[in-house]
């Protein structure tokens, strides 16, 4: 061959074998995760046939990490931790010391060193959060008060362990590791003193993050925005998040996909930020799925009979001792029992978190390759059995209901807690929603009504309108309006923000107001750019329907053809000092 396509022939290797055994995973009702590592076993160089290159796979995995800590930060929800922390903050913790310490001592028990024990105890004290939503989604259970503890639980387990990925280098060579290449340089310095000064850089980062963050990243975004190039804001959005992910490597001395995580979480404190980065990573998914496939190559499947009993005292730990410490725990803390089987089943399972621990720990020496095959047949037998875990929960509830000494007990009595807690979360919700209202995209029907112009119509006037709208999405950067174009139709923004460029001048428009209509009643050249500075929803008109309601409707057309005369007289005044921000949109 004459050039080597090495890292094609493994990118397209995998995603064809991924896409094959998720399918089959998913037709057999099991997360497609688990399809993705056994097409990595397939590949592996353990099993006969194609033999992927292991070098090039692990630096694809790396890229795979490093989107799915980006997707971790994206989605963290400060909000959605806060309103369960009551239970989910003292569970979680209390969960993963204990889990740690079973997996620690069980290990140490087949002779392995401290180090190596508390990595694998880690890494099975924590749950997939994309098994764990996938799951409570099949059961329409994501919104009820005992799947939003769940997801509180897995939040909280998330940042420990990103806690660990913190620390975990600082402590590697006290634990009998070694300092991995590109380890940080903490050599010289007590480990009190490393430590120290990584909790204050994190503290430093998060602060200047969370204050900054939501102040200028929506700024410069809106700058690129307006340039009406939507390549330029993408490239803006991809440049900010690979920026701040390797600031923050930078800052930390810690790998890239912590940075990416911070990078994830930066992004997710404004809207328009979050909703960019959430859109332009469609990539994500697919490396992520590398990520997957990586993990299953190193999976050796002959552990399974080589160490029976080490993979019964992972699947044990996994599936009955952290099920019955979460059980416990919310018992203690005063929930009912219902709630506690639900926890415990959506947390029988280990994932993506464990796997990076997992490789982190081999990184630097500190858990021995057999550990992750461990770990990854923990992570294959769990997921599938989870279905079984829930069905076991629910049964268990069932009978404690049909008790009425138990359901006194264990149900009845406990509610005044799940009240309380079910008032925070419609507390927080509520502030979501409020958060929310700004890009909430507005009916037709409510648009109509809200619509000074077309308040005076009555109800079934308003409807006839509305069959003539078309809805029109719209992104940040999208030019909608070219000056001197021919117009073709009007717009009416039921959610979202546009900007008017009008030889300099730039006024923005928000929900409720419309634009497009001069040139229709002109007859004229389009009269200005109007470029979209935020994800929209706009209602369209074309010109044969807008004729068709001005003419119908001659109180429209009045406030339409003066709306059009304002806006023209005042693209004729010379540009002052406020040449950005709002402007006369509408007559009232
Ligand atoms: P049209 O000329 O069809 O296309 C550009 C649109 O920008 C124009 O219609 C108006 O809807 C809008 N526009 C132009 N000038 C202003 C202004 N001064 N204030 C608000 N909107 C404007």
């Amino acid at each position: 061959m004459p050039h080597d396509v090495t890292l094609i022939a493994t990118f397209a290797v995998a995603f064809v074998l991924a896409s094959v055994f998720g399918y089959i995973a998913s037709r057999l009702r099991l997360p497609p995760l688990v399809g993705y590592l056994v097409a990595g076993a397939v590949m592996a160089p353990s099993i006969p046939g194609y033999t992927a290159d292991t070098g090039i796979a692990g630096q694809l995995a790396e890229i795979g990490v490093i989107l799915l800590m980006f997707g971790v930060g994206l989605h963290f929800s400060l909000g959605a931790l806060l309103a369960v922390r009551s239970i989910a903050i003292p569970g979680a913790v209390v969960q993963i010391v204990l889990a740690t310490l079973i997996g620690a001592g069980m290990s140490m028990l087949w002779g392995w060193s401290f180090g190596a024990g508390l990595i694998l105890g880690l890494a099975l004290s924590v749950a997939s959060t994309v098994v764990l939503v996938k799951a409570l989604e099949e059961r329409s259970a994501l919104a009820t008060t005992n799947g939003r503890i769940a997801v509180g639980w897995l939040i909280v387990e998330d940042l420990a362990m990103v806690i660990v990925l913190v620390i975990l280098p600082a402590l590697a060579e006290v634990l009998g590791g070694t300092a991995a290449a590109g380890a940080p340089g903490g050599e010289s310095r007590g480990l009190l003193a490393t430590l120290g000064i990584t909790i204050l850089k994190v503290g430093a980062f998060a602060a200047i993050a969370l204050i900054l963050g939501p102040r200028v990243m929506p700024w410069i975004l809106r700058q690129f925005a307006r340039t009406g190039s939507r390549e330029l804001f993408t490239l803006a959005v991809l440049t900010l998040s690979i920026g701040i992910a390797f600031g923050a490597t930078a800052l930390f001395d810690v790998s890239f996909a912590l940075g990416a995580f911070f990078a994830g979480m930066v992004l997710n404190e404004s809207e328009l930020s979050h909703k960019a980065a959430a859109n332009s990573l469609p990539l994500q998914d697919a490396f992520a799925v590398l990520f997957f496939v990586s993990v299953g190559m190193l999976f050796d499947p002959t552990i399974i009979v080589r160490e029976p009993l080490a993979v019964m005292g992972v699947l044990g730990l996994i599936l009955i001792g952290k099920s019955v410490v979460a059980l416990a725990l919310v018992v203690a803390l005063g929930y009912p029992m219902s709630t506690g089987l639900m926890i415990s089943a959506a947390l029988a399972q280990v994932g993506e978190f464990s796997f990076i621990l997992a490789t982190l720990g081999m990184a630097y020496g500190l858990l021995p390759k057999e550990g992750l095959s461990l770990i990854v047949a923990g992570a294959l037998i769990s997921i599938t059995l989870n279905p079984l875990s829930f069905s076991v929960a629910a049964r268990l509830t069932a009978w404690i209901r049909g008790r009425p000494d138990l359901n006194r007990r264990f149900e009845d009595a406990r509610q005044a807690k799940v009240v309380a807690l079910e008032r925070e979360l419609a507390a927080a919700e509520r502030k979501a929603e409020e958060k929310a209202a700004k890009h909430r995209t507005l009916t037709p029907q409510e648009l109509a009504e809200r619509f000074p112009l077309f308040s005076r119509l009555t109800p079934e006037q308003r409807e006839v309108v509305i069959l003539h709208f078309r809805p029109r999405p719209a992104g940040p950067g999208e030019r909608i309006i070219r000056k001197g174009d021919k117009a073709d139709a009007a717009y009416f923004i039921s959610s979202g923000e546009v900007e008017v460029d009008v030889g300099g001048r730039r006024i923005r428009l928000g929900p409720g107001d419309c634009f497009g209509e001069m040139a229709l009643i002109s007859g004229q050249p389009r009269s200005a750019h109007v470029t979209a500075l935020d994800y929209c929803s706009l209602l369209q008109l074309t010109t044969g329907d807008f004729r068709e309601i001005l003419r119908r409707y001659p109180e429209i057309r009045a406030q339409i053809a003066e709306l059009a005369a304002q806006r023209g007289q005042m693209n004729l005044a010379p540009v002052d000092e406020e040449g950005d921000g709002k402007a006369a949109a509408a007559p009232d």
